[in-house]
């Protein structure tokens, strides 16, 4: 593989256990792989903490029946609407809606969208998958 360095990393053998343990039940093939991903999640978490261009998934969870909260939601939506790529509605069951919002700009603007979102009365839950547009990262 081009440019492709070896190097020596020394830890202490319950560390390195531990790791192995680790890597092991989240079903990495070796340690090169979990320490790559391991580099590129802190890699992403510069990036928001920078305030650089990322892209992420909202997912909300409401009951459709309280109409002020998806009139709110859809409000909040298009006020952001240069942030939103796409949203998919899933109807889980006869109350609960499920909402997947795909992200992508300025970190702040993600965040500020996604605690908006969430903080609106009636979520029962809300997540922010914080990821990356992937041009910075191998
Ligand atoms: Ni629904």
């Amino acid at each position: 593989m081009p440019n492709l360095l070896r190097f020596g990393v020394s830890l202490e053998k319950k560390l390195l256990n531990e790791f192995d343990t680790l890597i092991k039940r989240k079903s990495y093939p070796n340690r090169s792989e979990a320490f790559r991903d391991l580099i590129r999640q802190e890699l992403v978490k510069e990036e928001w903490q920078a305030g650089a261009e990322v892209v992420g998934a909202i997912t909300l969870v409401y009951d459709h029946h309280k109409r002020e909260l998806v009139n709110k939601l859809t409000d909040i939506q298009h006020d952001f609407q240069g942030t939103i790529i796409s949203t998919q509605h899933i109807h889980l069951d006869h109350d609960n809606c499920l909402e997947l919002i795909a992200v992508k700009g300025p970190a702040a603007d993600i965040s500020k969208l996604a605690d908006t979102l969430k903080s609106v009365k009636g979520v029962k839950h809300g997540t922010l998958s914080m990821s990356s547009t992937g041009k910075g990262l191998k």
